[in-house]
């Protein structure tokens, strides 16, 4: 792997600028295998390396992964002439490293949205041929119901000709909310599929994405790094899809 500046990788954490790193460096906060880092410009191996600041473990894997909740009213987009976009959620090191979202959600849905600049990791996620879950809570005009269960499991044809792959309807309490498992995800897909049963989505937020779920401590518009396990999981998910 490629050598990277001690600045370069503690500040593409996101947790500190460059001129932050610096600084920590120079104040002997920061070890890298267990020596005092002498330098920022120092560069070292980014898959070998283990850093500590304040003797507190620092990952700095050479790609990373943002767990977000989205709020309503953000475009899934890096960037846009007009309109906020969830990356304006992140600060300055992490948008600078490049960091996209995996997949889109609506402007109006919320939930789980991972972002990464691990573009293979992405590619395998999103490939059609992969048949990840996503799974999505619906609220719905009137009540989905064992007909549209049995609808959506046999795999529904949109009026526009699109046939899609069969799919989970859980109906929870009296069927005006639901929980939809999709294995694909095409345009608007879930709205579209809803509709096509004469309940049309009033609101939609994503629980899960294969094994990664949302975790019910980030509030809307707040993100954390994903977890060294859930890492792994996406990883091992990498090696079976
Ligand atoms: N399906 C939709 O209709 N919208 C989303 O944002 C995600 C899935």
């Amino acid at each position: 792997m490629a050598l990277e500046r001690i600045d370069k990788l503690l500040s593409s954490t996101g947790r500190w600028s460059r001129k932050e790193v610096r600084e920590l460096v120079r104040q002997g906060r920061v070890l890298a295998d267990g020596r005092p880092a002498l330098r920022p410009e120092e560069k070292l191996d980014p898959s070998a390396v283990s850093f500590t600041v304040d003797g507190i473990p620092v990952d700095c894997a050479p790609f990373v992964y943002v767990m977000l909740h989205k709020p309503a009213g953000l475009l899934s987009a890096t960037e846009d002439r007009l309109q906020s976009t969830v990356l304006d959620l992140l600060p300055e090191e992490l948008r600078r490293r490049g960091l996209f979202p995996v997949g889109r959600l609506d402007k109006d849905t919320t939930g789980l949205l991972l972002l990464t600049d691990d573009g293979s990791l992405a590619h395998r996620l999103l490939s059609p041929k992969k048949h990840v879950d996503k799974v999505y809570r619906a609220e719905v005009e009137g009540r989905v119901d064992e007909e549209d269960v049995r609808a959506l499991a046999a795999g529904l044809e949109l009026g526009d000709g699109l046939r899609c792959l069969p799919a989970v309807l859980e109906p929870l309490g009296d069927g005006s909310v639901c929980l939809v498992t999709l294995r694909e995800g095409k345009y608007h897909q879930v709205k579209r599929m809803l509709a096509a049963r004469g309940k049309p989505v009033t609101a939609l937020h994503r629980l899960s994405m294969g094994p990664l779920a949302l975790d019910e401590g980030l509030k809307p518009g707040n993100w954390r790094f994903l977890t060294p396990q859930e890492r792994a999981e996406l990883w091992g998910l990498e090696q079976t899809i």
